[in-house]
């Protein structure tokens, strides 16, 4: 069922079903400076699963060295209370963080290269061809296992070391990571400078490239105000899959100060006025996103974090405290 439409006008005609891919406790954490207990994460997790988010990135079998905020993906994963109908992805740059991924009982990874070279080199000390290779044997083990495997392509937009990336080159990565057997390729706009124009342009680039619409998902960071009108532009080509971070965690490590993640609230407020169904509470999304700032020491600055959603029967904010 369609949520009510919270810009007042009536119901809003069914338009079908978006997947919201939460990134929260992965992407979002993993630039924070401040570190988090794993007790809070564990509650973090929890809270997302109760808000009904079904695919949950929980955290990165990376080394400890690169995103220290992360270190104890292991001891997370055990002790994690696995909601039996939510999908746990976790991140795996190589062969060393597969044998973790496979001792901690996950059913779902991420493989991640990028669009540009520079950028797969000073994220994971590999160039994207190399990187490729890494993964081909990794995919193929995880997929052997039934794992779920995601593929993403970061800086798919532009790139921090050498700026505009064109969309073949995005579109032509994504292309060679479904040919590596990956069920989903997500698009990253890691410095967040997409405008719409652009992701519909990939989307087109993608699909003709053999990408079919319902593996391909994007992500985008709010670093410049763009997020939410690249999601109209990815619905409008089609596209059924969203990442966001309850609480616009994130950051951005280019742009000190921005904003982080797209918000996992800000989507859910468009999508149910656009009357999608996602099977997401805009409520109990709020109360995560509280719990996770308050965690963080920082105050949550999310659009509908500090508006609330809005209840058209009163003209009230909802989900405020
Ligand atoms: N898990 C834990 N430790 C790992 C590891 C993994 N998956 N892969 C490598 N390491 C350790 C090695 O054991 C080694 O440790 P040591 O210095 O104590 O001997 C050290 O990390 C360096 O290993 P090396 O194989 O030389 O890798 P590297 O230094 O070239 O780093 C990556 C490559 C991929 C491991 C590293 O760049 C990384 O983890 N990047 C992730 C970045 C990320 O998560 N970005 C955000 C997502 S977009
Ligand atoms: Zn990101």
């Amino acid at each position: 069922m369609a949520a009510a439409d919270p810009s007042g006008d009536p119901p809003a005609p069914a338009a079908g079903h978006v997947r919201i891919y939460e990134v929260g406790p992965r992407d979002g954490l993993q630039n924070e400076a401040g570190s988090i207990a794993i007790e809070q994460k564990l509650e973090f997790l929890a809270r997302l699963a109760n808000a009904g988010l079904r695919e949950i990135e929980a955290t990165s079998f990376v080394s400890p060295k690169a995103i220290p905020q992360l270190a104890d993906a292991d001891e997370l994963m055990d002790r994690l209370d696995r909601a039996p109908d939510v999908r746990y992805p976790v991140l795996v740059p190589n062969e060393r963080g597969m044998a973790r991924a496979e001792a901690s009982g996950v059913d779902a990874i991420a493989v991640f290269t990028a669009a540009s070279d520079a950028f797969t080199k000073a994220n994971i000390g590999m160039t994207v061809d190399e990187s490729l290779a890494t993964f081909g044997p990794i995919v193929a083990r995880a997929k052997d296992k039934g794992w779920w495997v995601r593929g993403y392509v970061s800086t798919a937009f532009g790139c921090p070391y050498t700026g505009r990336v064109e969309p073949s080159r995005a579109a032509d990565v994504g292309r060679r990571l479904l040919d590596l057997g990956v069920n989903e390729v997500s698009f990253g706009d890691t410095i967040g400078v997409a405008v719409p124009r652009q992701v519909s342009e990939l989307t087109g680039l993608a699909v003709a490239d053999g990408i079919a619409l319902d593996r391909l998902a994007y992500h985008f960071h709010d670093t410049r105000g763009t997020a939410l009108a690249n999601v109209m532009a990815g619905l409008g080509g089609g596209v059924r899959c969203f990442d966001a971070a309850t609480g616009g965690t994130g950051g951005c490590p280019y742009a000190p100060g921005a904003a982080g993640n797209l918000a996992t609230e800000d989507l859910v407020y468009l999508l149910d006025g656009l009357g999608y169904e996602h099977g997401v509470r805009l409520e109990a999304v709020l109360d995560a996103a509280r719990f996770i700032t308050a965690a963080l020491g920082k105050p949550l600055s999310t659009k509908v974090g500090q508006a609330g959603g809005w209840d058209p029967k009163t003209g009230q904010p909802t989900g405020r405290i």
